[in-house]
């Protein structure tokens, strides 16, 4: 289909991802190059094989992915089983992927990619901690001016943090890489705790899904089910924050967001507030506006465009 935005998803999954690469897998309007994995949530080596089962999952098997940093590139990893399980994307009977992944390391494919295709033709998604996206942007800086668009889901500012009172996981797992990101000069658009946490996966809006009647509707059901609990829990809300999606929903429908541009930057040294992501929304400083912040969301909606995206993912029932 001529027109179709490319982008590449870089991905930590994690339930919430899952949904997001099923969004962007149902939705015309993106062309899905590639989905590259990231050590985050759960190590490398179940987020690759959970973004290949999500890919069969869609029947989507012809899909590249691609595995990446095993490691953030300064700290140890943060893992974030108590959310997400023991797999990273419990829930849901997902067998064991058949698809291959590629052979290219994920770092090599979104450098590649960037200095083939036209310049400002390919946004990158990221759903997990930055690291695979700051390698790339060191090994070849040039392609920081090739990007069309960075979104991602990281940071937090008026709703603090999700895993220091301070900071939120993905950007905590590997600050110096979103530090990296941020003072890129690419643009950004940042989807951070304030606006996921304005959508909310209630008890209606998860049976919606299960009401499809799809095997995928009924899969994110039972994912948000179990990916729900401990927010849940946490904030004492009927459902939790549904965050990855948040990006690719942005890509499809952007009148349904709200934010402005501003300055922000990323805390790397103090232990206190390590991984604070510092929004100047009031512009208080002079420091350069790198990024475009979301802080609000017409949640009704962008659970309508979810719903019925999923429900156009008919993938056969396997024997
Ligand atoms: C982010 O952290 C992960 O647990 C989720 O997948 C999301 O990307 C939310 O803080
Ligand atoms: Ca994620």
């Amino acid at each position: 289909m001529p027109g179709r935005r490319k982008i590449i998803i870089d991905t930590d999954p994690g339930q919430d991802d899952a949904v997001a690469i099923l969004l962007a897998l149902a939705s015309p309007e993106l062309e899905v190059l590639g989905i590259t994995a990231v050590c985050g949530n759960v190590p490398l080596a179940l987020t690759e094989r959970n973004a290949r089962r999500i890919c069969e999952l869609a029947g989507r098997p012809e899909t590249l992915v691609f595995a990446g940093a095993t490691r953030p590139l300064l700290r140890e990893l943060v893992t974030a089983e108590q959310v997400h399980g023991k797999t990273g994307l419990n829930g849901p009977e997902l067998p064991e992927p058949s698809m291959r992944l590629q052979d290219a390391h994920a770092v090599d494919f979104i450098i590649e990619t960037l200095m083939t295709e036209e310049r400002a033709s390919v946004t990158l998604c990221a759903l997990g901690p930055l690291t695979n996206l700051a390698l790339a942007l060191v090994r070849e800086p040039r392609i920081a001016s090739r990007i069309q668009e960075i979104v991602l889901m990281g940071g937090g500012f008026f709703e603090g943090g999700n895993v220091t009172p301070t900071a939120e996981f993905n950007i905590y797992v590997d600050p110096h890489a979103a530090d990296i990101v941020l003072k890129s000069g690419a643009p950004i658009v940042m989807l951070p705790l304030d606006v996921t946490h304005k959508a909310l996966t209630t008890a209606a809006r998860t049976r919606a899904f299960r009401g499809l009647g799809t095997r995928v509707g009924v899969a994110v059901a039972e994912m948000l089910e179990f990916f729900e609990r401990f927010d849940e829990q946490k904030y004492g809300t009927d459902g939790g924050p549904l965050h990855d999606p948040c990006v690719i929903a942005w890509l499809l429908a952007p009148q349904l967001f709200r934010g402005r541009c501003c300055n922000v930057e990323v805390e790397t040294t103090s232990e206190l507030t390590m991984g604070m992501t510092v929004a100047d929304w009031w512009g208080v400083t002079s420091r350069p506006k790198n990024a475009t912040y979301i802080r609000d969301v017409d949640h009704d909606g962008f659970f309508r465009l979810l719903v019925e995206r999923i429900g156009r993912l008919k993938s056969p029932v396997p024997a």
